[in-house]
């Protein structure tokens, strides 16, 4: 047993109750960790004694950020797209194509080193918790080879072989094999199920199929909904109450009433939105009908090339409007919320006694300066599980 007192914590925001205003939110505080898990926290005059203290010179702590959106197993670069897009070609799902044409190319090990370096950048920008799908395979062997390294490089993994009809395989054919063969391949891998519902790629009514044969299996769904016009997927979100529905960038006011009613969350992913130049996710909007919300950083190739949680939480306060304090429990426990992972002892996205010590540490004496600093790397110090 070790334990570690930190002190000269001059904001200590710990998302430990039910809303951010019914949370700690502490000055002048400290905290223990111990054997990877936080042993206390309060006013740093009423600290504990440890084996060892660390002085963190009056900077503000916060929980590890949960990027519950990501598609980091891939190989290739389409740096030239992006290209394309600034001088006016619209995003398509199409691209996809080329990315799953590099991936099957790949060999595991490139996979797997490629993964793990962007699993490292995030980490080193302050995210503990990362989701990653598979969806750059697209056929059997090679969504359950991306399963099986997405396991390795990632905390959790979301089956997406929904994510783009593949050349010259009938549809109907395609929805079966994803909804039977590719799914038992990558069962033993994964923790959800996922679907592009989008012009391009999948129909809601393919979409339903495929969510239901993953709550079938016992996943649970995710949906990537109107990212590039009204396609029906949040309406589907809604109906079948998944975890969350993600883009969400061009819904009605159905659509909204919908997923308040059901409870569904949306995550936002303003870094994809301004990638592809698609309007900005309606985040006050939403958040004023009482959407829950999350906000990932979408790392992958085609719409999203970032890792960086920052940006996207900056981009949620200057540009979509949510407060600091929304923005930052999206980014964290709204994502362990969508990803299941915001319960019980091993729970994150929160600072609670008991819980893993998954903290960020700024160099700023408090989160506004996450906002008020834009595009300043604040990330002063990343502990995970308490290492
Ligand atoms: O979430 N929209 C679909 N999937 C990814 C983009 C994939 C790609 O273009 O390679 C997204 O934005």
């Amino acid at each position: 047993m070790s334990s570690e007192l930190l002190t000269g914590i001059a904001e200590l925001t710990t998302h430990d109750g039910p809303t951010p205003e019914a949370s700690s939110r502490l000055t002048d505080a400290a905290l223990v960790v111990e054997d990877g898990r936080v042993a206390w926290f309060g006013a740093a005059a009423l600290a504990p004694a440890a084996d060892r203290r660390t002085d963190l010179g009056g900077r503000a702590v916060l929980p590890g950020w949960v990027d519950c959106h990501t598609h980091i197993v891939f190989a290739g670069d389409r740096g030239a797209e992006f290209e394309a897009r600034l001088a006016g070609r619209p995003y398509a799902a199409g691209g996809i194509a080329t990315t799953v044409a590099a991936t099957r190319a790949a060999s595991d090990d490139e996979l797997l080193v490629a993964a793990r370096r962007l699993r490292a950048e995030a980490r080193s920008g302050g995210t503990t918790t990362l989701e990653t799908k598979t969806g750059y395979g697209l056929d059997v062997a090679s969504e359950a080879r991306l399963a099986r390294i997405g396991r390795e490089a990632a905390d959790t993994v979301t089956y997406l072989g929904a994510h783009l009809l593949p050349d010259g395989i009938d549809r109907r054919a395609y929805v079966d094999l994803v909804t039977g063969a590719m799914l038992a391949a990558v069962l033993p891998f994964v923790d959800a199920i996922d679907v592009f519902c989008e012009a391009g790629a999948f129909t809601v009514d393919e979409s339903r199929e495929v969510l239901l044969a993953g709550r079938e299996a016992g996943l649970r769904l995710r949906v990537h909904g109107n990212q590039l016009g009204e396609s029906g997927g949040v309406a589907l979100a809604a109906e079948l109450g998944a975890a969350s529905v993600d883009h969400v960038n061009h819904v009605s006011a159905g659509d909204v009433d919908a997923l308040a009613g059901a409870g569904v969350a949306a995550v936002l992913l303003p870094a994809a939105d301004l990638s592809t130049r698609q309007p900005l996710a309606p985040a006050r909007r939403l958040a004023d009908a009482g959407v829950p919300l999350a906000i990932a950083s979408n790392c992958n190739p085609g719409s999203s090339f970032t890792t960086s949680m920052a940006f996207c939480v900056a981009t949620a306060v200057l540009q979509q409007r949510l407060s600091v304090a929304e923005a930052l429990w999206a980014a964290t426990r709204g994502g362990a919320a969508v990803l299941g992972m915001d319960a019980g002892p091993d729970a994150v996205g929160a600072i609670r006694v008991g819980g893993p010590a998954d903290l960020h540490v700024l160099d700023a004496p408090s989160a506004v300066h996450l906002a008020y600093r834009p595009g300043v790397p604040l990330t002063a110090r990343v502990i995970s599980g308490g290492r």
